[in-house]
């Protein structure tokens, strides 16, 4: 028996305002590559990916020259004005896809995947769909702001941080987007809303969304150290 497909949506349509950059956090120049092929690598390299749509902002001139853009199993999408808007121009080039397949939906400020954690939340995937969280291990402060200071102490027993890839049946989840997305930060909070629990998968902490300047410094040692994905 084959193994099941996935299809992937990566979204990379944002400007990286808390980055300050210049030019799209994505584009970064990072291990030889731009931020964005990295995010793209393992997904490519793995052997159950059927189609990946990539999300690009509608003035993006830099994907079209990257080794990514020739690959025959990925097309491109225009983004939009939020996440969860990039998230559904990307499920729309997957219309003609079967309901029940799998679709991985990341970041494509999001370097340093494993194929580790790739297999483990195709593994857990399920009807309810399975995301990479890691539970939060230091204690949370409830804050004001100006200057900040402390107001509480909040138990975080029970508290994950939401990683992507998150992976949903693709029809749920486009029925999803399309009733509760307008808000939502991540895929999970519209199937949340939509009914559906999905499964948390312990990601590895080196999953890390590049945000602020220094980030990208620490994703280089990563990829470099831990992934052994130089520059090439
Ligand atoms: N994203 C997108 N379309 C948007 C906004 C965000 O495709 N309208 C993508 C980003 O490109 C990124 C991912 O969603 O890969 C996670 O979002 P975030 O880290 O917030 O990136 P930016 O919105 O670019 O950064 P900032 O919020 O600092 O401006
Ligand atoms: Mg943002």
């Amino acid at each position: 028996m084959s193994l099941p497909r996935f299809l992937a949506v990566v979204v990379a349509a944002g400007s990286g305002e808390r980055m300050g950059a210049g030019v799209p956090k994505q584009y970064l120049p990072l291990a030889g590559r731009t931020v964005l092929e990295h995010a793209l690598q393992p997904l490519l390299d793995h052997p159950q990916l059927e189609r990946l749509v990539v999300v690009l902002a509608a003035d993006d001139t830099r994907f079209a020259a990257t080794a990514a853009a020739r690959s025959a199993r990925v097309v491109t999408a225009v983004g939009g004005r939020t996440r969860a808007e990039s998230v559904a121009a990307g499920l729309a080039e997957l219309a003609d896809a079967e309901a029940d397949t799998p679709v991985l939906v990341h970041d494509g400020a999001r370097p340093c995947l494993g194929r580790g954690d790739i297999d483990r939340l195709l593994a857990a995937f399920g009807p309810h769909g399975a995301l990479l969280a890691l539970p939060v291990r230091d204690t949370l402060k409830r804050a004001h702001a100006d200057p900040p200071g402390v107001t509480a102490t909040v138990d975080r027993a029970d508290l994950w941080q939401a990683l992507t890839p998150q992976a949903f049946p693709l029809g749920p989840l486009r029925t999803a987007i399309a009733a509760y997305g307008v808000d939502v930060t991540d895929e999970s909070q519209a199937m949340e809303r939509a009914g559906y629990a999905p499964v948390l998968v312990a990601a590895e902490a080196a999953n890390l969304k590049v945000t602020h300047p220094g980030d990208v410094e620490l994703a280089e040692l990563i990829l470099t150290r831990v992934r052994g994905r130089g520059a090439q």
